[in-house]
């Protein structure tokens, strides 16, 4: 291979594009701009910015993401066709480093989708990665569904790209469906056989459908792989992609056993996780390793005693490796403008003036209802960000409640610039607000989740809300905080309905093809 130090592993970051693909993900221009601009500062070496073929959004973000990338390599994804190629390197040749991925199914179930023989296939890789490489030095090629594709196949198509010019040959486990032993003996045999392996870099892409992704990616390397793809809090389609976070913090942690190293600041790492929680509107699961709130978190008394004594008691690495500061009370209503600023930028906001004005409007409100203000109760804060241009805003809200059902709810709902009100029953007094949201504006989407939590302890904690809509496939979610839930719940929904009309009234031709998604590659 052609990396000069063969313990360094390079980092491709994909959340932008696989991880955005899973249902209800979708982030907006800014918001990918804005992460991609975080992952370049945390060392990432590849940016995979989107899919470019997919929707004149995704073209835009994958260009615009090129033209601001510092020192990443910025990558888009294309089928194995020209016209998905050329596209591709449209968006991504801006990049002062650019790289085309381009990708086929290659097991038998995929092969079935284009309708190709195994040679058809074989010709059509070697006429793609051949076109790819002729506008781009810088080529990624991946047989989708890898782990599943039959051996020998598999040598001869990886050989045919080499051979074509590919420098990064990525194998998938796209169904995550390989185990460690077997994720490291794929790649040590292939590096083995297949004529060349030993000029290009061979990358390892997990998805985490049986809870191995960390772990055979990191197999994958013990086997000679020298790129793990990998997403922020693992988001990705159904059980996700391997964490960057856990990958990276293992290769840190166990760099006795595992001799390999990364780029990554890892104090970066709390930052962005809850960047992409926000903006995907994926919360992160309380005990997931290296992020969840409770992964430093020490309650039982026999660990706190020990934790006084010595942290390594129970500590394998320590809360500021990952950026994660001594939270607790941090925040009260005499706190000023410039300390809300400052615990915004550690906690991953940085605002500017007119956006910081805002919050502390939000925040003092915030402050003035509840004695204590902690970090998530800030993170809920920015999380539900109300935007002024909303077409849809709760102006009021009382709901009656009781051991007697109905239930019901009194709401006004300003409607492009107009107030409306209705009054309507329900099994529960949440149930009666979006009743009578429904009225006062009514639509054909599905609710599709519901979901509740405490962003802290006490009865006067605030309460998370986030809504998932479905219309006609499009999926949108909506999300809010308050100290009443059912207020909060009220404005969620109101939020995932703003993200309806936007999608509905966003030009977005190629929507099609995006939710075709890239499993119809052909
Ligand atoms: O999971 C997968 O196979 C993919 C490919 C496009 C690399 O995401
Ligand atoms: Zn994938």
């Amino acid at each position: 291979m052609t990396q000069i130090d063969k313990n360094r592993v390079l980092i491709f970051d994909t959340t932008l594009r696989d991880g955005e693909q899973s249902p209800g993900a979708t982030m907006t221009h800014d918001e990918k701009l804005e992460i991609a601009e975080m992952l370049d500062d945390m060392g990432v070496d590849i940016i995979e910015a989107g899919f470019p073929i997919a929707s004149d959004g995704d073209f835009e973000a994958v260009s615009d993401i090129a033209k601001q990338a510092k020192t990443a390599v910025i990558c888009g994804l294309a089928r194995a066709n020209y016209k998905d190629i050329d596209r591709c390197w449209e968006a991504v040749r801006h990049a002062r480093r650019p790289r085309i991925h381009t990708f086929i199914g290659t097991s038998p179930l995929h092969r079935d989708i284009p309708k190709l023989t195994k040679d058809e296939m074989a010709e059509r890789i070697h006429d793609t990665v051949t076109h790819a490489r002729n506008l781009c030095d810088n080529v990624q090629w991946s047989p989708m569904d890898a782990t599943r594709t039959e051996w020998d196949y598999l040598c001869r198509v990886v050989e045919i790209a080499i051979r074509a010019g590919a420098t990064t040959i990525n194998i998938p486990d796209t169904v995550g469906y390989t185990a460690p032993v077997e994720s490291a003996d794929l790649i040590r045999r292939l590096i083995e056989t297949v004529p060349g392996a030993d000029e290009v870099v061979f990358a390892t892409h997990c998805h985490n459908d049986l809870g191995m992704a960390t772990a055979n990616a990191l197999a994958a390397v013990a086997g000679g792989a020298r790129q793990i793809e990998c997403t922020i809090n693992g988001l990705g389609e159904r059980a996700g992609n391997t964490a960057l976070e856990e990958v990276v913090m293992a290769l840190k942690v166990r760099h006795d056993i595992m001799p390999w190293h990364t780029n990554i600041d890892t104090t970066k790492i709390m930052a962005i996780s809850r960047r992409v929680s926000t903006v995907s509107g994926f919360p992160v699961q309380f005990n997931k390793a290296i992020v969840g709130k409770n992964a430093f978190a020490h309650e039982s008394g026999i660990h706190q005693d020990g934790m006084l004594k010595n942290a390594q008691t129970f500590e394998i690495m320590r809360p500021e490796d990952v950026g994660l500061k001594e939270t607790s009370l941090v925040m009260g209503k005499h706190s000023g403008r410039a300390a809300l600023r400052a615990k915004l930028k550690d906690l991953g906001y940085d605002l500017a003036d007119n956006q910081l004005n805002d919050v502390f409007v939000r925040f003092k409100a915030l402050a003035d209802r509840k004695k204590e203000v902690f970090d998530e109760d800030l993170i809920a804060l920015m999380r539900s960000q109300e935007d002024a241009d909303e077409r849809l805003q709760v102006k009021f809200l009382r709901v009656i409640c009781g051991t007697e059902a109905p239930q019901s709810a009194d709401i006004t709902l300003t409607i492009d610039g107009k107030d409306h009100q209705m009054t309507a029953q329900g099994d529960g007094p949440v149930d009666a607000t979006f009743r009578a949201i429904n009225a006062l504006f009514p639509h054909h989407a599905r609710l599709q989740l519901y979901q509740v939590h405490a962003v802290t302890e006490g009865t006067d904690a605030q309460a998370t809300v986030s809504v998932r809509l479905e219309e006609d496939g499009r999926i949108v979610t909506g999300q809010s905080a308050d100290t009443d839930t059912v207020v909060a719940s009220a404005k969620a929904y109101v939020n995932a309905l703003n993200n309806l009309l936007v999608r509905r009234t966003k030009a977005d031709p190629d929507a099609d093809v995006k939710q075709v998604s890239y499993r119809d590659a052909g």
